[in-house]
């Protein structure tokens, strides 16, 4: 007897829908975008410098134990300095606009009508994010995303980053539900990678084309929008 809710691929049971933050709602680039005319003509390979050593600092904090665990607003400020240091990008006045910026981040334009077209179909809809949750309650807030949003899940619940399996145990833990019938959206091939190991139903929102890593094909839907969701979830 097969149970489509089990299966976790293919097939209905899916419940909830959960997202990543950082870079699959929100646009992580556009703090140094939104400042491009007061840094260096390659502002663009800063920011991804700084987006890595931000992810760098979770991962490392997270191995080395609950001792050291950040907030993650405290991570980025830290990856932050490292990479405006190394690039040259001293004035205060700068880093607090860049600073200011990441707490204003946009949501990418279809993440607000996948999330409502998600929601039409009976389907509840969550964020589980390295966010803390005074940094994800300003960009829910910026992206216009609360009403469309049934809950927004931090890790500053358990005390540890991404990919730790206690964080994807907060949506299962939320919803009151399987893992197969959660779907777990994110443009982080890495965080996919995780959500499927726990054994939900993932979406790799690869945005930018990348090649396939950590055999997420093998495990997990790619889509190049947001907007391919609500068909495939129906
Ligand atoms: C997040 C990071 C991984 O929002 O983008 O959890």
């Amino acid at each position: 007897m097969s149970d489509p809710a089990a299966s976790g691929r293919g097939g209905g049971g899916i419940r909830a829908v959960v997202f990543d933050a950082y870079g699959t709602l929100f646009d992580v680039h556009a703090a140094m975008q939104r400042h491009a005319d007061r840094l260096p003509p390659d502002w663009e390979r800063i920011s991804a410098e700084w987006r890595n050593k931000q992810l760098e600092y979770t991962w490392v904090r997270s191995l080395m134990g609950s001792g050291h665990h950040r907030s993650f607003w405290q991570v980025t400020q830290d990856a932050l300095a490292f990479v405006a240091a190394g690039h040259g990008i001293t004035d205060p006045a700068v880093l607090n606009l860049l600073r200011d910026a990441y707490w204003r981040l946009p949501a990418f334009p279809d993440a607000a009508p996948a999330l409502q077209a998600l929601r039409g179909q009976g389907l509840q809809t969550a964020i589980l994010s390295n966010g803390d949750p005074a940094m994800l309650d300003a960009a829910v807030q910026a992206g216009g995303l609360a009403p469309l949003l049934d809950a927004v899940l931090s890790v500053e619940d358990v005390g540890v980053f991404k990919p730790d399996p206690r964080v994807y145990a907060l949506m299962t833990r939320r919803f009151g539900v399987a893992p197969a019938q959660v779907a777990f959206v994110s443009s982080n091939a890495w965080d996919a990678q995780a959500a499927a190991a726990f054994g939900a139903r993932v979406f790799w929102c690869n945005r930018k084309g990348q090649p396939d890593e950590y055999g997420l094909s093998g495990v997990a839907t790619a889509i190049s929008g947001l907007d391919a969701l609500p068909n495939l979830l129906q």
